[in-house]
């Protein structure tokens, strides 16, 4: 689960102990994700696949999931080029619903009418794609071997563009259409399953499940920073719905958050910092959003909404990513409680940080390979976090590779 608003490191982290798991599922989000996982030397972005596809045999697109043919395709071929036999590692939820071409018109159309209070969404036509799911009006996966498909597709399309004011008109140029269809017959070559019987198949059979979050706890719908949010549930109850794993099925809970906060897109971020340390964090941390490439924001670790976010989603394991980051910074802060304020209020935007302040590490973290030998400073740190959160942190990772990873 990714703790803060999303790009914690879930990718590396969910690659990383893919090796101890039968299988990896993802529940929620969709193209709007983007996982970074680095080794070998390489690097691989992946937005809707699983992260656990280089290591791991078994991976599930679970039904909370939404799926865009076309960027599924172009992921999807792109690991084919490059030797993977996914058709053989991936398997797809029937109940998964499609994003259409004309969810994303209807994305970039809600935004614009938004004005100055957009959500600046990724564009991939996400909410589009969730409302249609609750509106009992959306095409799934399983639709797509139906004799009567293209006559669903044509009814949702129309029902879309009479929405964006353009009854009967084109969906942008005929390729768009024809690309997306070619798409599906493509998506169709791999196994449709019923997941939540695989799933509880699988757990039935005491074998393990990990399943993978997208995006992260304050951009949840119900419990982010509503309406800068995405619209899935994000927090760990979605991967009972998401899944079809019933909550007492869930074992332990694995909270990922980096040593500082970023955001991408509009909303409120209490310890978002505008100075020079929020440039070093940026240019250190490579901190450019992985699907849209846009800056993303950054500031200090945020206390409060990382105990709220531990509440939520009943972490039992913390993982802190970046550090790293942090290298040769002279202080570093940590907000341990808003002004006025005893947990994440409902107007967050009106937050005022109180910070403690922590003597920085001024030493490379890449060089350790054990917990026992990393800077006396960077522990302290660590040790903060365990102390108030009450929660081990048992993965630190000290860079973007597989192998910068301390497990204690
Ligand atoms: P995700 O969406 O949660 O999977 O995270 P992203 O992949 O979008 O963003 C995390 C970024 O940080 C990626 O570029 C990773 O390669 C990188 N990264 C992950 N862990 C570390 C780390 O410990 N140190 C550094 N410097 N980079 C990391
Ligand atoms: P991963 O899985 C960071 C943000 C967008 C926007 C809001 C709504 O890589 O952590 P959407 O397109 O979902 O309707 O956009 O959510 N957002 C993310 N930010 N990481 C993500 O995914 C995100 N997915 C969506 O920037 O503010
Ligand atoms: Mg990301």
């Amino acid at each position: 689960m990714g703790l803060q608003w999303g790009d914690e490191g879930k990718g590396k982290v969910v690659d990383v102990l893919t090796p101890r798991y039968d299988a990896v599922a993802r529940f929620q989000g969709g193209p709007n994700a983007g996982h970074t996982l680095e080794f070998d030397g390489g690097k691989y972005i992946l937005r809707s696949i699983p992260s656990g596809v280089f290591q791991g045999h078994c991976n599930v697109i679970g039904n909370g999931v939404v799926i865009d043919p076309v960027l599924f395709r172009a992921e999807a071929e792109e690991l084919e080029r490059g030797g993977l036999d996914l058709k053989k590692r991936l398997q797809i939820s029937r109940k998964a619903h499609l994003i259409m071409p004309t969810h994303r018109l209807l994305d970039a159309a809600q935004e614009a009418a938004k004005g100055d209070s957009k959500v600046g969404t990724t564009g991939k036509g996400i909410g589009p794609a969730y409302t249609d799911k609750t509106a009992r009006a959306g095409l799934r996966v399983g639709d797509t071997e139906r004799a009567d498909f293209r006559a669903s597709y044509e009814k949702a399309r129309q029902r879309h563009l009479a929405m964006l004011g353009r009854p009967g008109a084109q969906v942008g140029p005929v390729e768009v259409e024809k690309e997306w269809f070619e798409a599906v017959e493509y998506l169709k070559q791999y196994t449709f399953i019923d997941s939540e019987y695989a799933i509880n198949g699988l757990l039935d059979a005491e074998k393990s499940v990990l399943a993978e979050g997208a995006q992260g706890t304050l951009l949840d719908v119900d419990f982010g920073s509503y309406p800068f949010v995405t619209s899935s549930n994000t927090v760990c109850a979605g991967a009972c719905t998401g899944l079809g794993v019933a909550p007492r099925r869930i074992g332990e809970v694995f909270g990922i958050f980096k040593a500082y906060c970023t955001r991408v897109g509009a909303g409120p971020f209490p310890t978002e910092l505008f100075d020079e340390t929020a440039q070093k964090m940026r240019e250190i941390g490579r901190e450019f959003g992985s699907v849209t490439g846009r800056e993303r924001r950054c500031g200090w670790l945020d206390l409060v909404a990382l105990k709220y976010a531990i509440m939520l989603n009943g972490v039992t394991q913390l993982i802190m990513m970046k550090g790293d980051v942090m290298n040769d910074f002279e202080t570093v802060k940590i907000c341990t409680s808003y002004e006025g304020s005893d947990g994440v209020p409902y107007d967050l935007g009106a937050s005022k940080p109180i910070y403690k302040e922590f003597e920085g590490w001024r030493a490379d973290l890449r060089a350790h390979a054990t917990y026992e030998s990393l800077p006396v400073q960077f522990k302290k740190y660590v040790e903060f976090i365990e102390h108030e959160t009450g929660v081990p942190i048992r993965i630190i990772s000290t860079g973007p590779d597989r192998a910068q990873t301390i497990i204690r």
